[in-house]
């Protein structure tokens, strides 16, 4: 099999894009034709950005993992579809290949079924990385019924709020999860959820760490058990359910600046045919390697290039449990020797984390095998592109800086490996389907190069957001309603002399710490929730490691708390209680007041020169009410 859209040269990037935007409906046409469809689309693209109202290959039918799975089997059928590995490396690797994979995922489908599950309705998942993850989300996919993956670093109180959003009256969750030295009581969070979910009617059980865990009668199964039933009763096959191109195929639960997270919904023929396109193109991915990306299947990376992108393909996933520093910083290039790895995907929070260990964890390690590398979910910084593309691709790999989002589905816009050109910390060149803008503040587009402003798209790709679950109008205001017309990314770029652009950033009041989004808000009614704070206000600040770390600045009833450092104990307890370990800030600082205009509003402007050490560039502090406040918390830095 070779993909006969898989762009070769830099002239058939320019004609391609330059066909996307001229004949959108004629270019994703002759994509999608080679996907496998039980009914053809009747038409190709229907959309406004006003209300917003987007639909790709209307009336069309097809189950994505008839194109994941089934139309591989027969070319295909013995070769590895997933490889995984697990996090303690003296624990032996498992290999599915497509007919294994095939099988197993008919086989949960069958227990889904079994249990009740119908299409539309929605499951979450809540497991580790091992292959039961993958065989969940595509069992769930051939059902027809909409998962919803929660990233294990999730608390109770997370779960149970998106539980309660999807109202999801199933959950296929694990005893518990080993990531590094740490096992995740998985069953024992989800029981902790379950207290606020009273719907939820069945919670199936996989076993991993054999930790001690409460099953309930009536609700909590195991999946070994259910298998064993579909084995007894001789279930093999499983008719995938058909699904209109614009069913709903996941919710992905993500942070925006305001208010708790929210579901974007993806659907299933745009989402399918956009991952696919994006990861053949973007990696150059060629029958028979191995894909390694290190993501979780738990965020929006993981769904589309551990899952859907690599398998629609009929590549080879590789998917890892542990973390790369644990045994120790060598893990990554052992799995890349042991595996004969060639695609390596992965974040930049990884990295730096890696060069903090130096080179020695890389010699004598045989990296021969990779041939391209790649990075995702947050700004590269130029030094750990160099330690990357040096030390790692020995300067002959070609790096992709993906930029994307978990509303975008796949990658907009990103370098093709080997054949448009890179240039270290730039995403570079959009891909086909993807028109960026750079607009200012007043919403006029910036035109030339050289300019800077805030990242907006102004026609739809096959796998843009279709809505956020249950509340179609939070989709309209987040990101359709900042600008006319135009879809608002909430980051801000640059775009250089050729053309090619540097994401910058988040320009709203998100923040992305090791490549995990999180919203300030979010975070601030979580520390607000403790019992000694009156009001907070938290901001990102500039983290060697993490890309961005957090920095919470807590007024305390009384003024400040009798034992700082039990209260900030205390108040990193409740923040990990609320939403979970990975929004823990780095820094509290107490202080009397905060700095707000007369009218009330925090001035997160100054805040964020505070944290970032910026005290004399903190400007204009005449039309706050206390200016005064300003010196106290400069002061008080920590
Ligand atoms: C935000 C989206 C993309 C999937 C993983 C994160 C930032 C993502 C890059 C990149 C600079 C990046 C943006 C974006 N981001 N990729 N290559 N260069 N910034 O998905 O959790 O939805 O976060 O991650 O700020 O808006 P996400």
């Amino acid at each position: 099999m070779s993909y006969p859209y898989q762009i070769k040269s830099f002239e058939e990037y320019q004609s391609a894009y330059a066909k996307s935007l001229a004949q959108p409906t004629e270019f994703w046409g002759e994509i999608a034709s080679y996907f496998t469809w039980r009914k053809h689309w009747e038409m190709t693209l229907d959309w406004n950005f006003v209300e917003p109202h987007v639909r790709w290959f209307m009336g069309g039918k097809l189950n994505i993992t008839e194109n994941c799975i089934d139309r591989h089997l027969k070319d295909r059928g013995n070769q590895p579809a997933l490889i995984w590995e697990p996090n303690d490396p003296d624990e032996a690797h498992r290999v599915l290949t497509y007919k294994q994979l095939y099988d197993k995922v008919c086989q949960f489908a069958h227990v889904l079924r079994n249990n009740g599950v119908k299409k539309g309705d929605r499951i979450c998942i809540y497991m580790g990385m091992t292959p039961e993850l993958a065989i969940a989300v595509l069992a769930c996919a051939r059902i027809g019924a909409i998962h919803s993956v929660i990233f294990g670093g999730f608390s109770a109180q997370s779960i149970a709020d998106r539980l309660q959003d999807a109202h999801a009256e199933f959950i296929i969750t694990s005893d518990g999860a080993y990531r590094g030295g740490k096992d995740i009581p998985l069953k024992s969070i989800i029981d902790d959820a379950l207290i606020a979910c009273p719907f939820v009617k069945r919670v199936i059980v996989s076993t991993r760490t054999r930790t001690p865990i409460s099953m309930i009668k009536g609700r909590d199964v195991w999946w070994e058990d259910e298998i064993k039933k579909i084995e007894t009763l001789g279930l093999h096959d499983f008719e995938p359910e058909i699904m209109d191109s614009e069913d709903p195929l996941f919710i992905l639960y993500t942070s925006g600046s305001t208010g708790k997270p929210k579901g974007v919904v993806h659907a299933c023929a745009g989402y399918m045919i956009y991952t696919n396109y994006t990861f053949i193109n973007v990696f150059q991915y060629q029958p028979g390697e191995i894909h390694f990306c290190t993501a979780d299947i738990g965020w929006i990376t993981g769904h589309s290039y551990i899952v859907y992108g690599p398998l629609s393909a009929g590549g080879t996933s590789l998917m890892f449990e542990g973390i790369p520093t644990w045994p120790d910083a060598s893990r990554f290039w052992d799995i890349v020797e042991k595996h004969k790895v060639n695609i390596l995907y992965t974040a930049p929070t990884a990295i730096r984390s890696l060069m903090s260990f130096g080179t020695a964890p890389l010699e004598g390690k045989n990296l021969d095998s990779l041939r391209v590398l790649g990075t995702v979910g947050e700004p590269i910084n130029e030094e750990a592109w160099h330690w990357y593309n040096t030390n790692v691709g020995k300067g002959k790999c070609p790096i992709v800086d993906t930029w994307w989002q978990t509303e975008t589905g796949g990658t907009l816009i990103s370098n093709l490996a080997g054949i448009t050109p890179a240039k270290a910390s730039y995403a570079t060149l959009p891909m086909p389907g993807v028109e960026p803008v750079l607009v200012d503040e007043k919403g006029e587009i910036i035109t030339g190069n050289n300019v800077s402003g805030n990242l907006c798209l102004r026609s739809p790709w096959p796998s843009i957001i279709r809505t956020t679950y249950g509340d179609h109008e939070r989709c309209r205001t987040n990101y359709f309603a900042t600008y006319h017309n135009m879809y608002f990314t909430g980051d801000g770029a640059y775009r250089d002399e050729n053309g090619f652009y540097r994401i910058t950033g988040r320009v709203d009041d998100v923040l992305n710490v090791s490549g995990h989004r999180i919203g300030t808000a979010e975070v601030e009614n979580a520390i607000n929730m403790h019992a000694g704070v009156i009001e907070s206000a938290v901001v990102g600040f500039p983290h060697d490691v993490k890309g961005q770390g957090i920095y919470a600045f807590v007024v305390y009833s009384g003024d400040t708390p009798a034992d700082a450092h039990l209260s900030r104990q205390d108040i990193l307890q409740t923040v990990t209680r609320v939403i979970g370990a990975i929004a823990k800030p780095d820094k509290i600082q107490f202080v009397s007041g905060l700095p707000k205009t007369r009218s009330g509003k925090i001035m997160r402007r100054i805040l964020r020169k505070i944290a970032e050490g910026e005290l004399e560039q903190i400007g204009d502090t005449t039309t706050l009410l206390d200016p005064g406040v300003v010196e106290e918390i400069k002061a008080g830095r920590v």
